[in-house]
């Protein structure tokens, strides 16, 4: 397993471009088999979860090939409906395929899927959905086996905004008899960006972007090329790079709208941040103030994938915060590994107070997750000394060659493969 290493106290400086977001890609990859003409998807990023999500393309039958960076999907063989149990659980977003795979086939089996251990991470909402369809989910042990045979739209209330299932319903919608309307719908830019591509292939869908989508079911849908938008996540977690370290960083090819939420707590607080309508330049401050509060929350308001980001640019800063984890139960294992640098936090239930101090040491720290493997490399790039982050494969599944991108701003960090 990859390791990082980081010599710390390096101010980033330079310019970064931000690839396509993770988020987006998987649910239009998850699209891509609602037709039988091809499909393209440009500037896709190489990593993990991306991965995973061709290789579960590829069982159903599916023939991929890269073109650079973009990936070009012919599902026009594809013959399979039941996404295999190993991959399955690798990947959360697999889940969004049942929607997919009913839409062409009619029928569908999966399994419970895996993804971050971030919390419960429950798919009722998502079966209740597809059963709302008249679609007839049946649950066997691990195994989830559909039939779409009568589905029909209908208007669907989500019990909580849920992304993952508000894209599910939508993937299923599309192609069956009738209008589906989800209420309560999440909001994030990937779902707006999910309806722009279907729309393009000739779906009929509205709203997204708003609580409330609009379906009418189409009988066929055709082949389209698509370029995804920008990753804000990434984009948002070099923003707290170039604030922890003091440093001095241009991000381009980014959506500074869909990144307000972090942008207004930052802003003549950590750092000064200057954006126009697809870049952004942010000056770190010799020691950045505390923030408040941070409380994660559905979109427009601020994203749990910042959280430990944010928390880790806290530990650093002047003053005293208080970060609130509402969306996922137990998304603070990075705590313990920040607290093994010198950061001072206690955590109870969804609540860290994190007290800023003057400096982080680095240490050996365990990545347990995607983001917060993130937020403990942006620590070592901050704290004085040498930071070893273990289990990098959790990074790689959401950041392409993170390594790269911080060595081009000045960062000192290599990947030693074991
Ligand atoms: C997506 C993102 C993930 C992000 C999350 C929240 C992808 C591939 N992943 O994950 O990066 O952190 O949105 O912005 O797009 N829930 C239920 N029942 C369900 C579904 C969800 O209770 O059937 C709960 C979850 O346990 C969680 C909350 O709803 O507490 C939000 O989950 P959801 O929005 O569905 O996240 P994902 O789609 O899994």
């Amino acid at each position: 397993m990859d390791k990082f290493q980081i010599n710390g106290g390096v101010a980033l400086d330079g310019e970064i471009e931000i690839y396509s977001a993770k988020n987006s890609v998987l649910a239009l990859l998850a699209a891509s088999i609602l037709t039988d003409e091809q499909v393209v998807i440009h500037s896709c990023p190489k990593i993990g979860d991306v991965y995973s999500m061709i290789k579960i393309l590829e069982s159903l039958g599916c023939r991929i090939i890269w073109q650079n960076n973009s990936v070009v999907i012919d599902s026009s063989n594809a013959d399979k409906y039941e996404i295999p149990q190993s991959y399955g659980k690798e990947i959360r977003s697999s889940i969004f395929m049942l929607g997919s795979i009913l839409g062409r086939f009619r029928k569908a089996k999966a399994v419970f899927p895996g993804g971050c251990d971030i919390g419960l991470r429950p798919i009722d909402l998502h079966l209740k959905g597809l059963r709302e369809l008249n679609i007839e989910v049946k649950e066997h042990g691990a195994n989830i086996i559909c039939s779409a045979e009568n589905a029909r739209g209908k208007k669907i209330h989500l019990d909580f905004p849920s992304v993952g299932a508000t894209e599910n319903i939508m993937l299923a919608g599309v192609l069956i008899k009738g209008k589906t309307v989800i209420c309560n719908a999440a909001k994030e830019p990937e779902i707006v960006c999910l309806q722009d591509m279907l729309c393009k292939m000739g779906a009929k869908v509205s709203g997204a972007g708003t609580g409330t989508i609009e379906i009418e079911g189409v009988k066929k849908l055709k082949g389209v090329e698509f370029t995804p938008i920008s990753d804000r996540i990434v984009a948002g977690t070099y923003l707290i790079a170039a604030a922890m370290t003091k440093g001095k960083v241009y991000i381009k090819n980014c959506r500074p709208n869909d990144l307000t939420s972090l942008i207004s707590k930052l802003n003549g607080v950590a750092c000064d941040i200057l954006s126009n309508d697809d870049s952004i330049l942010v000056k770190g401050y010799e020691r950045p103030q505390s923030v408040l509060m941070v409380e994660t929350s559905p979109y427009p308001g601020f994203p749990t994938d910042l959280q430990a980001q944010i928390l880790a640019l806290q530990t650093v800063s002047q003053g005293t915060s208080m970060i609130v984890e509402n969306i996922f139960e137990t998304r603070f294992k990075h705590v313990g590994e920040l607290i093994k640098m010198g950061a001072e936090i206690v955590v109870k239930d969804r609540y860290a107070i994190v007290r800023g101090v003057p400096k982080l040491y680095g240490t050996q720290v365990f990545a347990h997750d995607l983001r917060g493997g993130a937020a403990l490399v942006l620590a070592g790039l901050a704290a004085e000394g040498s930071t070893t982050v273990e289990n990098v494969y959790h990074i790689d599944r959401g950041y392409c060659q993170m390594e790269e991108d911080l060595k081009s701003l000045g960062a000192s960090i290599k990947r030693i493969t074991c």
